[in-house]
């Protein structure tokens, strides 16, 4: 790398439009979604990106179809399956969301599961790390890092609630991507955004490619 290592944070948005207009089922447009995102990692990791999170699934997307969040989840047992796809290309996988074991969690135990091995096979990958957010949301992990950061003993400052985050580590995003037309943030990472480029475009997910992450990337850089 020889300039300043980004992180670049992607809601990733239009997978239900992309497939309308095709003439195909939401879920079509979700798989295509998942296409799109692990070309997004290959090319991401061999960018100036240190760091890329993802907007998986929100804890607000549940009330969703039974039939469509059972194919999103299976899409992310996919995902996490590309193991040897992310060795290759030196990717640590990361996850951020409601803490299986706290209530409140939904998450099946397969995906799960394929959370941990993922994380756990790929832990001693050096290179970009790919965080995803899965039955995330924004203001959970806030209230959360607060309750705990109140029952501590510590003051209550910024440094101090950034502790209690879901993954203290994670830096601050130097861009935020949304995709197919919307403009608006989701309750997607409300602490790590704050001076964050955000970088809109018309095209669905499916459609992103290296043209549009270089150009986010720009954004960050200039
Ligand atoms: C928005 O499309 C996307 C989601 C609800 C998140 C799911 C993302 C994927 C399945 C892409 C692959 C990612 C992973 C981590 C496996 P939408 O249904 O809101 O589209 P619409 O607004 O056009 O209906």
């Amino acid at each position: 790398m020889n300039s300043k290592p980004l992180h670049v944070a992607c809601i990733m948005d239009g997978n239900g439009r992309w497939a309308r207009k095709r003439g195909l089922p939401r879920t079509a447009g979700h798989t295509a979604g998942e296409e799109s995102l692990a070309d997004v990692v290959r090319v991401a990791s061999k960018r100036d990106v240190a760091y890329l999170t993802v907007f998986g699934f929100s804890t607000e997307n549940w009330v969703r179809p039974r039939a469509e969040v059972r194919h999103i989840l299976g899409l992310h047992k996919k995902l996490f399956g590309r193991i040897s796809e992310l060795n290759e290309n030196n990717v640590r996988v990361n996850w951020i969301g409601r803490p299986f074991d706290e209530p409140g969690s939904r998450t099946p135990l397969y995906v799960q599961r394929a959370i941990r091995k993922a994380i756990e096979d790929t832990r001693s990958n050096t290179g970009m790390v790919l965080t995803v957010a899965f039955d995330y949301g924004s203001r959970s992990e806030l209230t959360r890092a607060a309750k705990h950061l109140v029952a501590s003993s510590d003051d209550l400052t910024p440094a101090n609630l950034q502790r209690h985050l879901y993954d203290a580590s994670l830096p601050p995003v130097d861009v935020l991507v949304r995709t197919s037309g919307e403009s608006r943030i989701s309750n997607f990472l409300l602490w790590q955004i704050k001076a964050a480029n955000i970088y809109f475009t018309e095209r669905p997910w499916p459609d992103f490619d290296s043209v549009d992450l270089d150009a986010a990337i720009a954004l960050a850089k200039n």
